[in-house]
């Protein structure tokens, strides 16, 4: 490839660019430093790529979104959620006997072991669930500390946060835990810990199994989103997969991203409370006073429609018509998704609706509790952040993640001593 010229003070600096297989290209920075002393400035990271990766494409002019070169649009309609985890993290889609190994490991692993349950004992009943799931995940370190055993952790951490997400769940309303069964898809597995209760036999809801595939698949990878740079960032430092993947879930239960989805059905709530009336809404979100936004609505790099929003727009009508659920929510949604789309402010802006502006309706209508949404999204993440850690271990060019900064503080001062510090109280 050839160069950028930054011409910096009078002077000349080549800067190397570089070219990923789909033709996008990257001025390399990386000896910018080194050369001419200066640091570039980026906060958000919106123009920065922090890493090369083979796992996942996204073209947000285009609506493109592929996992591992595969069309999401594909994928959603032809594989199971456990094929799309092995494939995020080995790179290919399974034979037959790779799959069948795979899934017979993540089953024999699903149980946590006993000790963990006195974990929950200690949370209130009013306990988040993602603040669960976060600090188990952290906690399966305690139990498996050999860190070189990275396999065998990968394939635990998988098989076991299903699990701990549905005994959050059993928490929550007072039940006893279920526990996982072995005669089970992983999907099928995580339904029964959630929905079956000792006194009476749990049947899967075929609709409902397929459905909950679909969505774990939609959210799988998303390559350097907030909560997998922050599982690269913590992994960077040469922290054990079960706290990268920790900080992950923490990072993710932030409301700009993976609490999305939680607070677009709020959202539509409270929207149907106070009458439901779409367009004061819309106007409240375009008044920058109101400090409200439209939650599902925007995405850094989608500045076209979010492909796994079309989908599982697709899929609500689909999933309510077989369910026999008629949800108001939906109405709501569909008619502030309407006007949004024809309002020049969101146009302006390129705000389309993202994936989590359709997943909540979806799990409502399945059963899914909203507070558990966030959940299911890093349910859907971990095989993502999984293979993103993963790569970044395995490249040896990885180093620590140690971005620099632009400082704004006080010039140097002499220290004073606290008998001298007396400020001139500004009296209200
Ligand atoms: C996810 O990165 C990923 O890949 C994330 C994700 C994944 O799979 O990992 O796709 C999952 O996190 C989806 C996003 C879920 N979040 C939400 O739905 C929350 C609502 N959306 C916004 O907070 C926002 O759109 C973000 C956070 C998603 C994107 O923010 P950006 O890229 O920083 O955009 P911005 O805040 O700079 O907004 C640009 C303009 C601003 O107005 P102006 O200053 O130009 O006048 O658009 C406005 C914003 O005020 N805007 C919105 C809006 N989103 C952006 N106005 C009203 N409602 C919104 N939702």
């Amino acid at each position: 490839m050839s160069n950028a010229t930054l011409l910096l003070e009078g002077k000349e600096y080549a800067l190397p660019v570089i070219a990923g297989v789909e033709k996008e290209i990257a001025i390399d920075i990386s000896s910018l430093r080194a050369k001419s002393g200066a640091v570039t400035y980026d906060p958000g990271y919106g123009n920065t790529g922090s890493c090369s990766s083979a796992i996942t494409f996204i073209d947000g002019e285009r609506g493109i979104l592929r996992y591992r070169g595969y069309p999401i649009e594909q994928i959603a309609e032809k594989a199971s959620f456990v094929e799309v985890a092995y494939l995020l993290v080995y790179g290919e889609l399974p034979t037959k006997v790779e799959l069948a190994t795979f899934s017979l490991n993540l089953t024999r692993h699903t149980l946590l072991q006993e000790d963990m349950k006195k974990f929950f004992e200690g949370f209130p009943n009013s306990a988040h669930p993602m603040g669960i799931l976060s600090a188990m995940a952290a906690s399966l370190s305690t139990y498996y500390p050999d860190t070189e055993k990275r396999e065998p952790n990968i394939i635990r951490l998988l098989a076991k946060l299903p699990t701990i997400a549905a005994f959050s769940y059993k928490k929550s309303i007072g039940q006893p835990f279920i526990y996982p069964r072995n005669d089970l898809t992983y999907t099928q597995n995580f339904l029964q810990m959630m929905f079956a209760v000792p006194c009476e036999p749990y049947v899967v809801n075929e609709t409902v199994d397929r459905v909950l595939n679909l969505l774990l698949i939609l959210h799988a990878d998303h390559e350097q989103n907030c909560s997998t740079s922050t599982v690269r960032m913590v992994g960077s430092s040469g922290a054990n997969l079960f706290s990268a993947i920790s900080a992950g879930i923490s990072a993710l239960w932030g409301p700009l991203h993976g609490g999305a989805n939680q607070e677009v059905l709020e959202m539509l709530q409270n929207i149907r409370s106070e009458g439901g009336d779409v367009r004061k809404f819309v106007q409240m979100a375009k008044d920058k006073s109101s400090k409200f936004k439209l939650m599902g609505f925007g995405h850094r790099v989608y500045k076209n429609f979010d492909p796994r929003a079309s989908i599982l727009k697709k899929a609500a009508d689909d999933v309510l018509a077989s369910l026999h659920v008629s949800d108001p929510l939906l109405s709501i949604a569909r008619e502030l998704e309407d006007i949004a789309l024809h309002d020049s402010y969101f146009m302006e802006r390129k705000l389309y609706p993202n994936v989590d502006f359709y997943s909540g309706i979806i799990y409502r209508a399945i059963g899914i509790p909203t507070e558990m949404f966030t959940v299911m999204f890093a349910l859907g993440r971990a095989p993502g952040w999984i293979a993103q850690w993963k790569e970044m271990v395995d490249d040896p060019t990885t180093r620590i993640n140690r971005p620099r900064q632009i400082y704004t503080g006080a010039r140097e001062r002499a220290f004073v001593p606290i008998g001298e510090r007396e400020r001139t109280l500004v009296t209200a």
